[in-house]
């Protein structure tokens, strides 16, 4: 094992080179979206100069769109541990989660249950309250303010008989809490319930292994790790194939295409398999006997982690102690392992919308509101007074941007 080459990193993003009013950019932005590297730009024109052409044509192009889509079909099975066919793209996470929603209406009945967190993004509970029109009932958990960990107490009153759906995040976009979700899994498949995990927030920071954790659905979206605008769906096989999609009839009825709705965004897929082979690059510089494409994506987040972990460990004891900083989420480093590198701050004084804009005209970027995590918002009593400020670490960034970062903050302190 090698020590993390950041500066091998920060070579493989031309955007970090930027510069805001004559200062470095520093991208504490990664939970909105990330940078991409070199290589999944070239990737994304080099599909529209060589592979631009619809799907299943007997002529050369066409026959490439097809091994594009195959490829990336298969990198994201590599990503998540599964079945290439098991891997449904799309736009976005929403909009799969709305289209699988709608899917799943279809087969509901008055009464049936559906499960849903106050800590979870709305794009993990829109499309699930949606279902309320066909007579379905919504049951919401709860969280712990304190360290807003979802109060898996709650959880487990709310797993009924009568639940469908247990729809959780496996980290919070906001405070970046880690769930249990093992344990969610485990607990909706004892009530004979589906499991969806809304893995876009956890997918830049950990390893997911979808066949260990036996979910039934998992989405995540490659602009937030390393790759372009794009969606994706895990479905288990079987439940892929019993849900009824709305589709088009002379389109296939076989997996993963019939829920591929319409011709698919293929200069995306070519960018999407180019940012799982930097993140395999990663690994197999920081472990060079890593075995396979998987072995090595599992070696880059073992890299990336352990270097995260060190800007998280440098970055949260020195917000608390800036007068007037209140912290949401887990603060004690000895639970880091619950969380990933993303943190929601307020200043007294200040509109976190106040806070960002400071940053931003120095260079740092960071996101003030609620990020669609509405209903935790509101239930931090934030959503009135414009949210928090989120500083999201992806391993791109350095201890300086985040020395850089502690300063401006402090600057903004008030006095005493
Ligand atoms: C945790 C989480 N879930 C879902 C979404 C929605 O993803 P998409 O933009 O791909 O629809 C986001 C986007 O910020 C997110 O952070």
């Amino acid at each position: 094992m090698t020590t993390f080459d950041i500066d091998w990193v920060r070579s493989q993003f031309p955007a970090l080179a930027m510069k805001v009013n004559g200062y470095p950019a520093a991208f504490f932005d990664g939970p909105g979206g990330t940078q991409v590297p070199q290589r999944v730009i070239d990737a994304m024109g080099g599909c529209l100069v060589s592979s631009n052409a619809n799907t299943h044509g007997a002529f050369v192009t066409s026959r490439r769109s097809d091994a594009v889509i195959a490829a990336a079909h298969a990198a994201m099975a590599d990503l998540l541990g599964c079945d290439p066919e098991e891997i449904v793209f799309g736009p976005n996470m929403t909009t799969l989660t709305f289209a699988l929603s709608r899917a799943l209406g279809r087969d509901l009945e008055p009464g049936d249950e559906i499960v849903v967190t106050r800590l979870d993004h709305d794009a993990n509970v829109s499309p699930w309250t949606a279902l309320e029109e066909h007579g379905c009932l919504i049951r919401w958990v709860d969280i712990h303010p304190a360290d807003c960990t979802l109060d898996m107490e709650d959880l487990r009153r709310k797993v009924t008989p009568r639940t469908r759906l247990v729809a959780v995040g496996y980290a919070s976009n906001a405070v970046g809490t880690i769930n249990d979700v093992g344990e969610v899994v485990r607990l909706a498949h004892e009530a004979g319930a589906a499991a969806y995990i809304d893995a876009v927030h956890y997918a830049p920071h950990g390893p997911i292994d979808v066949s260990r954790l036996d979910c039934d659905f998992l989405v995540c979206s490659p602009y937030k790790f390393f790759g372009p605008h794009s969606g994706v769906l895990y479905g288990k096989r079987e439940r892929l194939l019993r849900l009824r999609p709305y589709k088009v009839r002379p389109a296939t009825d076989s997996l993963p295409g019939r829920w591929e709705t319409g011709t698919q965004n293929h200069e995306g897929m070519a960018g999407v398999t180019a940012a799982v082979e930097y993140l395999a690059e990663l690994g197999r510089r920081h472990t060079p006997g890593a075995l396979g494409q998987r072995g090595a994506l599992l070696a880059a987040y073992d890299a990336l982690r352990s270097y995260e972990r060190r800007l998280l460990a440098q970055l949260v004891p020195a917000l608390l102690e800036i007068p007037g900083l209140t912290f949401y989420g887990i603060t004690e480093p000895g639970r880091f392992d619950q969380r990933v590198p993303t943190v929601a701050v307020r200043i007294a004084g200040r509109s976190p919308r106040e806070l960002a804009a400071y940053l931003g005209e120095r260079g740092i970027f960071t996101w003030d509101g609620n990020y669609y995590a509405l209903n935790l918002s509101e239930r931090l009593g934030v959503e009135p007074s414009g949210g928090m400020l989120r500083i999201g670490l992806v391993h791109y960034n350095t201890a300086e941007e985040v020395d850089r970062l502690l300063a401006a903050l402090r600057a903004l302190a008030p006095r005493g």
